[in-house]
């Protein structure tokens, strides 16, 4: 079983998310499909996805718990919509909005103890600090996404012996690790990274119903 996560970024409305769900069918997989759609977009459409076999996932979550914290999402929010994973800092996250290692370790917190799996997202230059911010208990309950800057929404995806390659090193530093990859994958080259990881996080192939299924 591998995990294939569709990762909608802030892409799509109501109409257009329900439209892809419709377009999509229902699916039939022996691996594990994630849709994370937006915040709003969820709350919206999480029955009809799991209705059609998705898990579903967060793009973000609030490094801190609920309480008096004006535009953030915490877990508690997210109770009673079934999801399972949150992806973590993502690089367009600590680009744009300047998240640190240690954000992401609070999120990391925040999503175990409500029972969500963090995927935390790491570029080459972080992979270590980023393990060395999360406590090492947590580890083992975390999904680890190699996400190379350089192939995210590039079409400029990283070949598959650097894959296997950096898949040692977060394991170095992460210990036995579930690791996916992320950036430029498609229905052509996804098969590849099957071969050397737990998985694949697509971002522009996922937004098309006919080409993310073709890719399932
Ligand atoms: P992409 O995005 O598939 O559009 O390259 C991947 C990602 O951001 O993880």
């Amino acid at each position: 079983m591998k995990y294939i996560f569709a990762n909608w970024k802030s892409n799509k409305n109501l109409e257009t998310a329900q439209q892809w769900l419709d377009d999509i069918g229902v699916v039939v997989s022996e691996h594990e499909i994630i849709l994370a759609p937006s915040f709003p977009l969820i709350g919206a459409i999480y029955a009809q996805a799991l209705e059609k076999n998705f898990k579903l996932g967060v793009q973000d979550i609030s490094p801190l718990s609920a309480g008096s914290y004006t535009g953030a999402v915490s877990a508690v929010n997210l109770e009673g919509f079934n999801v399972s994973y949150a992806i973590v800092g993502h690089s367009e996250r600590r680009h744009y909005f300047e998240e640190s290692d240690i954000d992401v370790a609070n999120k990391v917190d925040q999503a175990i103890e409500a029972g969500i799996t963090p995927v935390v997202c790491v570029d080459e230059e972080y992979i270590e600090s980023q393990a060395y911010s999360i406590d090492r208990k947590q580890y083992s309950k975390c999904i680890v996404a190699y996400e190379p800057i350089s192939a995210i929404g590039t079409g400029d995806e990283m070949n598959q012996r650097k894959v296997r390659e950096v898949v040692k090193r977060i394991k170095k530093a992460f210990g036995d690790v579930r690791v996916i990859y992320g950036g430029s994958v498609t229905g052509d080259n996804v098969n590849d990274y099957f071969e050397v990881c737990d998985g694949v996080l697509v971002g522009g192939a996922s937004l098309d119903a006919e080409k993310f299924k073709r890719l399932i």
